[in-house]
């Protein structure tokens, strides 16, 4: 197997507001992670520390056998780390298309017809086609998260963050969603999922850690985290000895 991220001994705090509590973690080429926690545990922030939007106090990110610490979210871009927000960020004056065009020059630095192509691809994938040429202020929210996801894989990403992508959305929604993150993640990219609609994650993550306070809680097959008195303590408020 091959290390694609490494955290190690990562912090971040915000004043008193602790996001990163010596974070320590590694992720496999190819596998599926998914990231639980409570509001606030520190998920989103420990996907900005992870692009690079947020420096941590100390510690470090390895991507791809590389120190990225220093590296701007620019160029981790380019080295293959794309990510969706858990509030969609589409140019909404600006078709479908043009939306994943952006991604595909900006990110992968792909230029004219083989961007062009390449864009066509990543949308009958995403199941947007259909909708290419519509102005992405107009779309539903399914389809906004649709967006997020074509903008992500038109950076042609070798790690592929989610924040909370299945959020708000319909059972059934949810479920169209999940066949076509399957997909991606079948199709060899690595994913680091961060999700609250639990069902939708384990349908796809092969590994599951929680988070809390900034901390990892706990690390291991989802089902068996699922269970765990640490989990039940957190979102039940069960005592875990209980
Ligand atoms: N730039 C910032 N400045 C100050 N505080 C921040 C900043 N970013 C995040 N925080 C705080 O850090 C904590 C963790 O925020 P974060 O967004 O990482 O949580 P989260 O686990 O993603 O939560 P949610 O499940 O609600 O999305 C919160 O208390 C938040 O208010
Ligand atoms: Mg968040």
């Amino acid at each position: 197997m091959t290390t694609i991220l490494k955290l190690d001994n990562l912090s971040k705090a915000f004043g008193a507001v602790t996001v990163a509590d010596a974070q320590c973690y590694e992720v496999q080429q190819g596998e599926a992670l998914g990231v639980i926690g409570p509001n606030g545990a520190g998920k989103t922030s420990m996907f900005n520390l992870i692009t690079g939007t947020l420096s941590p106090n100390s510690g470090t990110v390895e991507f791809a056998g590389q120190n990225v610490t220093g590296w701007s979210a620019a160029r981790r871009s380019h080295a293959g780390i794309a990510r969706s927000f858990q509030v969609p960020q589409p140019f909404v004056g600006m078709t479908v298309f043009e939306n994943a065009l952006i991604a595909a020059t900006q990110s992968a630095g792909m230029r004219g017809r083989d961007a062009e192509r390449f864009c066509l691809t990543v949308l009958d994938q995403t199941e947007l086609l259909p909708k290419a040429n519509v102005l992405a202020g107009s779309l539903t929210l399914l389809e906004r998260k649709r967006l997020e996801l074509t903008r992500a894989l038109c950076a042609k990403p070798k790690l592929l963050l989610l924040d909370e992508i299945a959020g708000g959305l319909t059972e059934a929604e949810c479920q169209s969603l999940v066949q076509t993150i399957r997909d991606i993640h079948a199709s060899g990219v690595t994913i680091i999922w961060i999700e609250h609609v639990v069902h939708a994650l384990l349908a796809v993550v092969d590994r599951l850690i929680v988070i809390d306070f900034g901390k990892k809680i706990a690390e291991g097959e989802p089902k068996a985290i699922m269970d765990s008195p640490a989990v039940k303590e957190i979102y039940l408020g069960i005592e875990a000895d209980a």
